[in-house]
């Protein structure tokens, strides 16, 4: 009997190493390939959508809070996207009923489809990203979405790049506030803000992970 010979169980494996060895390198050049492309690299992406709907109007002059909305936020990985019932809550009332700007919106609800709305925030699907914990330590929706309160279309204003992740990752303290203000984006406080961010450090444990399994799995 060998001593060296590894354990007959082990054989069930091979086949599994085999495709994770065929796999392995495809990934990371599928990450190089996809990373530097053009689309994932632009700020100021604002595109198109089915209906010009304002960001400005709703979260901003009339107030709504972004959880009316996007209701999955605080405890799921996707910031959920409305459906048209959210919408009807008021249009289906007496709210511009005859505004042409509306008119998807109804055709789209009397037909029992949904609007095609336009990704405009959009990672790689090797990067993997979750808004809870991000709420959760205190880090505000304008960190990363600018001020959609203030914004008719939505745009992307920071680079979604993996060195921005890293950035903070590395030394979130500036970017952080009281957990009930992150929705609160016109949010602002007397004190210095990264004397206020390394209290809340200490305060809640914060501690961003950086190694390469937290956002590629
Ligand atoms: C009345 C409903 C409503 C409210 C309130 C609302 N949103 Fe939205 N939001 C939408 C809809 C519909 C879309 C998809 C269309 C678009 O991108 O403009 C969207 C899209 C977005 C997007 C872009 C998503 C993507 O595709 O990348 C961001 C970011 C966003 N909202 C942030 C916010 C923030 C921050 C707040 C609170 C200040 C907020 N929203 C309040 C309805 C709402
Ligand atoms: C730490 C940065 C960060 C913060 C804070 C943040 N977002 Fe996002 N958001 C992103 C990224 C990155 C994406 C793209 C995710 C993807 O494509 O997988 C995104 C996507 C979205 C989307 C599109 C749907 C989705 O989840 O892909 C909406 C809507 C949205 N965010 C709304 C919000 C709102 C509202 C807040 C505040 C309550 C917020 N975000 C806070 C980074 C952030
Ligand atoms: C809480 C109530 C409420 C909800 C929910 C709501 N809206 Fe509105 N919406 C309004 C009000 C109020 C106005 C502005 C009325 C005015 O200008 O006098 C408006 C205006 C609009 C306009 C501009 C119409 C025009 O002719 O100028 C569009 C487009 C619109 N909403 C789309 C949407 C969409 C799409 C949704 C769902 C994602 C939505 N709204 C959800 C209350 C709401
Ligand atoms: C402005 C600061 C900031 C930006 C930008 C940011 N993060 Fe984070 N991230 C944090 C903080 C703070 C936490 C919470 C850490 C904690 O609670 O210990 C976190 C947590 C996470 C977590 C959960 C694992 C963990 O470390 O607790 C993931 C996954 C994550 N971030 C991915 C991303 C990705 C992907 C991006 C870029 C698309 C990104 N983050 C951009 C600040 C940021
Ligand atoms: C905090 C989150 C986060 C961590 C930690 C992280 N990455 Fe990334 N990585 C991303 C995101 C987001 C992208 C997509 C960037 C884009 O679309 O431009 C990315 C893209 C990449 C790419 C594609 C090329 C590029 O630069 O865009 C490679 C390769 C990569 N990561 C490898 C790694 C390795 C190796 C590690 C560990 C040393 C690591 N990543 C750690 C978030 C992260």
């Amino acid at each position: 009997m060998n001593l060296f010979q590894f354990p007959r169980w082990t054989d069930t494996l091979r086949p599994l190493l085999g495709i994770a060895a065929v796999l392995t390198p495809t990934y990371i050049v599928a990450m190089f390939v996809y990373g530097a492309s053009a689309e994932t690299l632009q700020v100021g992406y604002a595109p198109e959508q089915p209906i010009p709907f304002s960001h400005a109007l709703h979260a901003g002059k009339l107030g709504m809070d972004c959880r009316y909305c996007h209701n999955t936020v605080e405890a799921a990985d996707a910031a959920a996207i409305p459906p048209l019932e959210t919408c009807m809550n008021c249009h289906g009332g007496r709210i511009h009923l005859n505004s042409p700007k509306l008119k998807p919106l109804f055709d789209a609800y009397a037909g029992g489809e949904s609007l095609k709305w336009v990704k405009v925030h959009d990672l790689p699907e090797f990067a993997y990203f979750s808004h809870a914990p991000h709420l959760k330590a205190g880090v505000s929706c304008v960190e990363c979405h600018g001020r959609v309160d203030q914004m008719d279309l939505v745009e992307t204003v920071k680079p979604l790049s993996m060195g921005w992740c890293l950035d903070c990752h590395r030394d979130p303290a500036p970017f952080l506030r009281p957990r009930e203000e992150v929705f609160n984006l016109g949010w602002t406080t007397s004190e210095d803000r990264r004397t206020l961010g390394e209290r809340l450090i200490a305060a809640h444990g914060i501690a961003p992970r950086q190694d390469c399994s937290t956002c590629h799995r």
